[in-house]
């Protein structure tokens, strides 16, 4: 077996995991739920901000700033995202 094939398979159960977490955030029709992600994930290092607390022009910077260290992937991003420029 090529050494890169041997590479893909040891990170295959870490990607599974990924995909397994977000799972339990799912709604019925297989999307994310943003609002859950972001009080779960976005208030392990700080409690959460309201979404009034910044403007809307502002979240998607935030987002992406802290975004990869609630270990959010882009699909958990733009879900959250959305629930946070939501009017
Ligand atoms: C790994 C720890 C950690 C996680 C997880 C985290 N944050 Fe933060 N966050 C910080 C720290 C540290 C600061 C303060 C930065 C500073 O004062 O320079 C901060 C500050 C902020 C601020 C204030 C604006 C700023 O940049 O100072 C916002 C808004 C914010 N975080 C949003 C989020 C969102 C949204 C998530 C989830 C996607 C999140 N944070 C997850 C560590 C984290």
């Amino acid at each position: 077996m090529k050494p890169h094939l041997l590479w893909w398979l040891a990170l295959l159960p870490l990607v599974l995991a990924a995909c397994v977490t977000l799972d339990d955030y799912r709604f019925a029709d297989g999307t994310l739920d943003g609002e859950r992600l972001y009080q779960r994930r976005c208030s392990t290092c700080h409690d959460t901000f309201e979404r009034q607390d910044y403007p809307t022009a502002e979240w998607p910077t935030y987002v992406e700033r802290y975004g990869p260290r609630a270990g959010l992937n882009p699909e958990a991003r733009a879900a959250v995202l959305r629930y946070l420029t939501k009017q």
